[in-house]
Formats: C-alpha cells, sequence, structure tokens
C-alpha cells in the first residue's frame, strides 16, 4: 500500500457501527481501524471523526499518544526487535543492525515496497526467550543477528 493509492473508507461504518457509533470507544475504533489498513490514513481518521461526531483534533491526540497506533503508513510485515535489558545482553543491537542492513531500512521505518516495518520495543515480557523479535503476532526467542537472514525468508 503507498499514499499515492486512494484510501477506501468504507470499512470506517463497519467499524462504527462494532462500537455502537459511541465515541467513548474511540481507542477500540482506531485499534481495529489499524487492523483493516495497517495504519490510520488521514481520510480516515476524518471519516471517522463525522461519523462519531468527535473533533479530528481529539482524534489526532489519542493516535499519536499510543504507541501501538501509527500515522505513517506500516508494511505488510510488523518486525519488533526488543531492547529491554535481557534482550539488549543478548545480542538486540547487533540483531537490530543487522536487520536494518537486509531490509536496508532504519529503525521506525517501512521498507520501499511496504513489506516491513522496523521497530525496537521495550520487554516484551518473555526474557528468557532472549533475544526475542516479533514479526507481526509471532513471537521468535533466542535470536541472533546471524539468524535474522533465515528468519526474513520466513516472511519474504
Ligand atoms: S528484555 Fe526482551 S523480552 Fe524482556
Amino acid at each position: 500500500m503507498t499514499e499515492q493509492q486512494t484510501i477506501d473508507i468504507s470499512k470506517v461504518g463497519g467499524i462504527v457501527d462494532k462500537w455502537e457509533r459511541n465515541p467513548h470507544f474511540l481507542i477500540e475504533m482506531l485499534q481495529d481501524t489499524q487492523e483493516e489498513y495497517r495504519y490510520l490514513p488521514k481520510e480516515v481518521l476524518k471519516e471517522l471523526s463525522n461519523q462519531i461526531q468527535t473533533p479530528l483534533t481529539q482524534i489526532f491526540h489519542i493516535a499519536t499518544f499510543f504507541k501501538g497506533l501509527s500515522l505513517e503508513p506500516r508494511g505488510e510485515h510488523l518486525i519488533q526487535v526488543c531492547m529491554g535489558t535481557a534482550c539488549h545482553v543478548e545480542g538486540a543491537p547487533k540483531i537490530i543492525d543487522q536487520f536494518q542492513r537486509e531490509l536496508d531500512v532504519k529503525v521506525g521505518h517501512t521498507t520501499k515496497d511496504f513489506k516491513y516495518s522496523l521497530e525496537a520495543v521495550r520487554c516484551l515480557g518473555c526474557c528468557g526467550l532472549a533475544a526475542v523479535v516479533t514479526v507481526g503476532s509471532e513471537l521468535h526467542g533466542q535470536i541472533t543477528a546471524s539468524k535474522v537472514s533465515k528468519l526474513l525468508k520466513k516472511y519474504s
């Protein structure tokens, strides 16, 4: 998906209906929106604002406050490298460097083909498996820099 492509805003209605058009569920609506579009496109947020009668500024405030929400297009595969203490000790900085080299993308960004987004995150809560990397909803433990290439092949 590129930003130049037209965004289909027709799915907003379904998301809003699911939460009974109740602005109290704005965070849930934004999470569903992100799941649908993989990020929060501006056109979609404007439509959401109209449909639930909530100022766009308030929606942007929430969208920028929560780390899990993204206003930038994300890749098909979201790679998160844990940078918590245990993973750091087990080589997380080298792992992240390896991903950056292999994907030719900096942390916090998405590859040009919108296939991968690379993020550094805090402890994922499974330090016994350090170093930990998630790709989408899949968790991979005991990762080393030398395993990065093989891991990426699974998602190519
Ligand atoms: S430090 Fe990485 S999972 Fe806890």
